[in-house]
């Protein structure tokens, strides 16, 4: 598929990416766990360019989980430096470009300087008005959800309001995609059909795309062959095929 091929009235505005893979590149490859990541950071950038280049206007990637802290202290640190010096190289240019940087995540839990790096490129491309990177480090989606349930209740408390007109708007306003559309499309790399605590409010209704592809190996055509399955799915909200044929 080529981007020609795509229905340019149809893009995703949001496509959320789990990159999945970079240990079994590796293995493959006979190299180090970290060159898997370094060459899926190099995967990760081209992805970017790609959704600039199709039209997307938001992509998550997921770059760490908090159940990633998990891993050999070797991989998570070599991962935190990995991150930071991709975020604040790759970012230069992006940002000139007019891409802006957000993340999503409990970024107390990232090192000092990993943290402070980020937040220097997310308020230096805060005005950027093309396309949304956001970033998911130190990531769990029901983590979001319990941190959401406790705004609500400190707003609660510090200002009691009628219970009854929380509903999935407002339950929404508190998560930490606030201001991004959920995404439309989900893409996972690597064979593995699993969700892993991603995005779990946000992708409710959103269409599941799985790949073998390992992440380092996922290329802009595999990227384009995703939108293209994407644009010819069903989306039916839950309404029957036929009430959404007679809308067209
Ligand atoms: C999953 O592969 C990947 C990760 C845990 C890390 C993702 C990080 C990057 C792609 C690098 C940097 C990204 C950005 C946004 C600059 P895995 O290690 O679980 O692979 P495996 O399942 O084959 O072992």
């Amino acid at each position: 598929m080529l981007k020609e091929d795509l229905d340019q009235n149809n893009i995703p505005k949001h496509v959320a990416v789990i990159m999945d893979g970079n240990g079994r590149w590796a293995e493959k490859h006979g190299k180090q766990r970290l060159e898997g990541h370094a060459q899926g950071a190099k995967a990760a950038r081209q992805a970017v360019e790609t959704a600039h280049k199709l039209g997307i206007q938001y992509i998550t990637l997921y770059a760490f989980s908090m159940e990633n802290w998990n891993r050999p202290e070797s991989e998570v640190s070599g991962l935190m430096s990995l991150l930071t010096s991709s975020i604040a190289c790759q970012f230069k240019d992006l940002i000139e470009n007019n891409v802006r940087l957000l993340t999503i995540g409990d970024n107390t839990l990232l090192p000092e300087n990993v943290r402070q790096e980020i937040e220097a490129v997310v308020k230096e491309s805060e005005k950027n008005t093309g396309l949304t990177v956001i970033i998911a480090l130190s990531y769990s989606g029901r983590y979001e959800i319990v941190q959401a349930t406790k705004n609500l209740l400190k707003k609660y408390a510090e200002k009691p309001f009628d219970i009854s007109q929380i509903d999935e708007k407002t339950f929404a306003e508190n998560l930490y995609t606030a201001q991004i559309p959920d995404p439309e499309l989900l893409i996972r790399t690597s064979g593995e059909f699993r969700i892993s605590n991603f995005l779990l409010w946000q992708i409710s209704y959103s269409e599941l795309y799985f790949t073998e592809k390992l992440w380092p190996d996922f290329s802009e055509e595999d990227f384009i062959n995703a939108v293209y399955d994407y644009q010819h799915r069903e989306r039916r909200f839950g309404k029957t095929s036929r009430q959404i044929n007679e809308k067209k």
